[in-house]
């Protein structure tokens, strides 16, 4: 089954819509990963910090599907900063993989100021062939600044939370300047408040499909890669069919425009792990 792709800048395609798998353990992770190879995707987003990247691979062997159909991303925590040829291998040996197609450095945090090493031991990496596209977390735009000013290699993806609540429009314009791919997580605002905003019901009701599902389509029409997860074989089908939802550019910049009840994103400069 093919699913629409984004081109990464080393020429990777990156399905648009990955399942997340937080916070799902491994045994959850397993079932889930199987179903929804099941059910078509393509694309699965783990970490290490999430503590399911063996129920992930596992769930990847169940399907049967060839490993190369699947693209799977994976993240490291801060303690490998200074040897992300080890973060890798936890992740590979935890996945039960030779390689992944997206090794991601979580967050940035500049208190230990080792991002540039961790970048650095990522690049070696993609040259080895352990992970087909390399790419951040949670990196503010004066993060990625420094990681192209020291290195010369921009990250493929920037993952940073983002739906219409915060929409991120800086940091979107960031990386499109600079040939990066974002990644949306919590893109359904983890289902708290943002689904049941009267616009997103509107427009729901006006397509015939369900608020997730208009919350993804302003993802997908953006040229963003997103991340929803779900445990529910309905609710996993659903944010998967969100490529013929025909959003009109007003509604996009409408949804864009929403005013977020108070929502911040965590402070990558203080928090992260
Ligand atoms: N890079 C990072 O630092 C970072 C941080 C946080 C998350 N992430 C990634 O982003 C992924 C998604 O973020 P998230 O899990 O925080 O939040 P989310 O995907 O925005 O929301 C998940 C919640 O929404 C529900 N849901 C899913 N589909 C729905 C639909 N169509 N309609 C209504 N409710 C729906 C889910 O419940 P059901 O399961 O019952 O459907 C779950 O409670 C994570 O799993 C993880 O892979 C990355």
């Amino acid at each position: 089954m093919t699913q629409p792709t984004v081109t990464l800048a080393g020429g990777t395609n990156i399905p648009m819509v990955g399942l997340g798998t937080w916070p799902m353990d491994d045994a959850e992770a397993r079932r889930v990963v199987r179903q929804a190879i099941e059910i078509g995707y393509r694309h699965v987003d783990t970490a290490e910090n999430y503590a399911n990247e063996r129920g992930v691979g596992d769930g990847i062997r169940d399907s049967g599907l060839d490993r190369s159909e699947v693209w799977v991303t994976t993240k490291f925590n801060r303690r490998w900063h200074a040897d992300p040829a080890a973060g890798l291998r936890g992740n590979l040996e935890r996945l039960g993989l030779d390689y992944v197609d997206l090794a991601l450095i979580h967050w940035p945090n500049p208190d230990q100021d080792r991002y540039v090493q961790a970048w650095q031991g990522l690049i070696e990496l993609r040259e080895q062939g352990l992970a087909r596209a390399i790419g951040t977390s949670n990196f503010k735009p004066a993060h990625l600044g420094r990681l192209i000013a020291e290195t010369g290699v921009a990250p493929e993806v920037n993952q940073i939370e983002c739906h219409p609540y915060l929409d991120r429009a800086a940091e979107r314009a960031y990386h499109a300047e600079h040939g990066i791919v974002t990644a949306a997580w919590s893109p359904l605002g983890r289902n708290n408040g943002l689904l049941q905003e009267p616009l997103i019901v509107e427009l729901a009701a006006r397509y015939g499909v369900t608020p997730g599902q208009v919350v993804l389509a302003w993802d997908v029409l953006q040229g963003m890669v997103t991340v929803p997860k779900s445990s529910n074989p309905e609710r996993l089908r659903q944010n998967l069919d969100v490529f013929d939802i025909p959003l009109t550019a007003a509604d996009v910049a409408a949804l864009t425009s929403l005013e977020s009840p108070g929502l911040v994103p965590a402070d990558s400069d203080v928090f992260g792990h």
